[in-house]
């Protein structure tokens, strides 16, 4: 491989095996993440998701010896609870072990994520959706080249969760790190996702491209016919879907 094409990678990871006593939950996983790229993760629960989240960001000391992860340095995890410290403010939240030269990215980085004159509020005076945009703003401050979200919407109510959906397409486009979403709605992934993976059985079954410019409509017939190829690879039947 040219040196180049190796320096574009986010992410390479090449038989990543994952067992928790007799069961293989990742099964000799290879996935490649180009800088920039905005991959999404589905599957059913106890696919493994959460695990190899976990694996990437350095969380798991047991992943099997034989493969190889590569992550770039800079990472930043977002997880489904936004997991503030209740007794910090929010921007010490954010600015957690910048120590003071943190501050003003902090103040910054809060303001992307709507919530200017925020910062000395404390976790509890927030609502949900706010609490997940410090983590959010948390996870930004860092300039992260690799930035992985489990479920980081699961909890929020849907218009909340849409309105965090253009917060994070707007931060990405701005700041471009490479990203691997977690999550269990397929809408989801296609509104935000460049390629749309699933896991099932330890394996990777679907690597998808999604090749729609520009404004994704749930309407858009193109939008629909990759729901329907996802819904059928995670075993949903589309057709009982829509009589119901
Ligand atoms: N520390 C552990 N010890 C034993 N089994 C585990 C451990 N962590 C996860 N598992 C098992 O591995 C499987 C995959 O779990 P994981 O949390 O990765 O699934 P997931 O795809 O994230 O599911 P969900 O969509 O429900 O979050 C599950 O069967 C789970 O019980
Ligand atoms: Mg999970």
């Amino acid at each position: 491989m040219a040196p180049h094409a190796r320096s574009l990678k986010a992410v390479e990871v090449r038989r990543l095996t994952r067992r928790f006593g007799d069961v293989t939950i990742l099964d000799d996983l290879d996935l490649d993440i180009a800088q920039g790229e905005f991959v999404a993760l589905l599957g059913k629960s106890g696919s493994g998701k959460s695990t190899f989240l976990r694996a990437l960001a350095g969380l798991d000391y047991e992943v099997d010896g034989t493969g190889s992860l590569r992550t770039p340095e800079k990472l930043s995890v977002v997880f489904q609870d936004a997991r503030l410290l209740p007794w910090r403010s929010v921007i010490q939240n954010v600015t957690l072990g910048l120590g003071g030269a943190g501050r003003e990215p902090g103040r910054k980085a809060l303001e992307e994520v709507g919530l200017a004159g925020r910062e000395t509020a404390w976790p509890i005076q927030l609502s949900g959706g706010e609490q997940q945009r410090v983590a959010l703003a948390r996870s930004l401050v860092r300039e992260p080249a690799l930035l992985l979200a489990d479920e980081p919407f699961g909890a929020l109510d849907a218009l909340t969760r849409l309105k965090m959906h253009d917060l994070l397409r707007e931060l990405c486009a701005r700041h471009r790190p490479a990203v691997l979403l977690v999550t269990h709605d397929v809408d989801e992934a296609i509104s935000l996702a460049d390629r749309i993976l699933v896991l099932d059985q330890g394996r990777l079954v679907e690597d998808l491209k999604v090749d729609i410019k520009g404004r994704r409509s749930h309407g858009d017939p193109r939008f629909g016919a990759i729901r329907s190829q996802l819904l059928s690879r995670l075993g949903v039947d589309v057709d009982d879907r829509s009589a119901a």
